[in-house]
């Protein structure tokens, strides 16, 4: 298709000008694909959906209906900032849908890592269409595609497009609307930053499809899932506190499914381990470690283990890729 190819002259959006001005042609551009219709878009908090987001609410206000799945594998604060800032700041009409018990009761249990990736996948795709099958009048649904994942399916590397996940009788009902679909990663963060929204947003690390599941390795229990949620906050935050937000590419916590004997106000504990991970790459195809100094690895080591319960042990996985991949599942 003739309007899905990136130009080679495309000015790169490098500057707030440049961002006002695509902001402003995609809001017309919008406007005249869709008319007085409703959109329906399946809002993640992540980049690419936020930013797509934050233009069609103002593009056509209330004709957006965003639904925000919260499938129980999400980091410690993001539905609640989701709904801070498409429902209440930007007064975005956002569906919630709790789906954290229907998630987890399906995982129950799952040991295999391509299982339960599977699972999240197709559980994703149920919650989405029963809640487009709840509205009537949407005629179209607007995706977070980029341009990386148009390159990325040419080639036969991955599958980006949601719809194409979609039960017909919802996909059929619907004509795509993808407006940051010609821009890189690094543009779509300069839009997000025009569009207002904030830098803990537009600048957050990647985080996988299937979220905190993968850093849960062997079957997702519920309190082994909330060592990993408030391990990762406080890695969050300390990074933060330390500068190291936006310079290092991914970083993130893993609690292995084994246990080991530790001391506690002189009781023996046997609990988990706290992996922490720190990664820098540029393709993803190679990572390197980022080496965290002495006094930042003393204090992770003392809050995680008195502040998240389950665990006695800290660990720092230093190992590249290759031999090992980025996450543990
Ligand atoms: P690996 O573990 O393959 O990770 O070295 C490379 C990058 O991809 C992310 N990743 C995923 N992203 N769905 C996603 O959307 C997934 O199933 C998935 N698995 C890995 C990972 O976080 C890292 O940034």
């Amino acid at each position: 298709m003739e309007n899905n190819r990136r130009p080679d002259d495309m000015k790169r959006i490098e500057t707030p000008e440049l961002a006002e001005a695509f902001i402003s042609e995609q809001i017309e551009a919008i406007r005249n694909q869709v008319g007085d219709k409703k959109v329906l878009l399946a809002l993640s908090g992540g980049v690419d959906s936020s930013v797509v987001a934050a233009l069609l609410i103002k593009a056509v206000g209330q004709n957006l209906v965003c639904v925000h799945v919260n499938h129980g594998l999400l980091r410690k604060g993001e539905p609640e900032q989701v709904i801070e800032v498409f429902r209440n700041q930007m007064n975005a009409n956002l569906i919630y849908v709790d789906a954290v018990d229907r998630f987890l009761d399906k995982l129950e249990g799952v040991t295999d890592p391509e299982q339960k990736r599977h699972i999240i996948g197709e559980e994703f795709i149920d919650v989405f269409a029963e809640e487009a099958r709840k509205l009537s009048g949407v005629s179209f649904l607007a995706q977070g595609t980029i341009w990386p994942d148009i390159l990325e399916s040419e080639a036969g590397i991955k599958a980006h497009h949601n719809a194409g996940g979609l039960p017909e009788d919802i996909a059929s009902r619907f004509e795509l609307v993808e407006p940051v679909k010609l821009l890189f990663k690094d543009e779509v963060r300069v839009v997000g930053k025009a569009l207002g929204l904030p830098d803990n947003m537009v600048y957050r690390q990647p985080f996988p499809g299937p979220g905190l599941g993968v850093r849960c390795p062997g079957a997702i229990t519920r309190d082994r899932l909330e060592a990993v949620r408030e391990s990762d906050a406080i890695l969050r935050e300390e990074f933060a506190k330390n500068g190291l937000e936006g310079k290092v590419w991914q970083y993130f916590t893993v609690v292995p499914d084994f246990k080991s004997t530790g001391v506690k106000n002189g009781k023996r504990t046997f609990d988990w381990p706290c992996i922490i991970r720190a990664i820098n790459t540029t393709d993803v195809m190679e990572v390197t470690v980022e080496h965290l100094s002495p006094e930042l690895i003393d204090h992770l080591v003392q809050r995680i283990t008195t502040e998240v319960p389950g665990i006695n042990r800290v660990l720092i996985d230093y190992t590249p890729k290759p031999p090992a991949t980025v996450e543990y599942e």
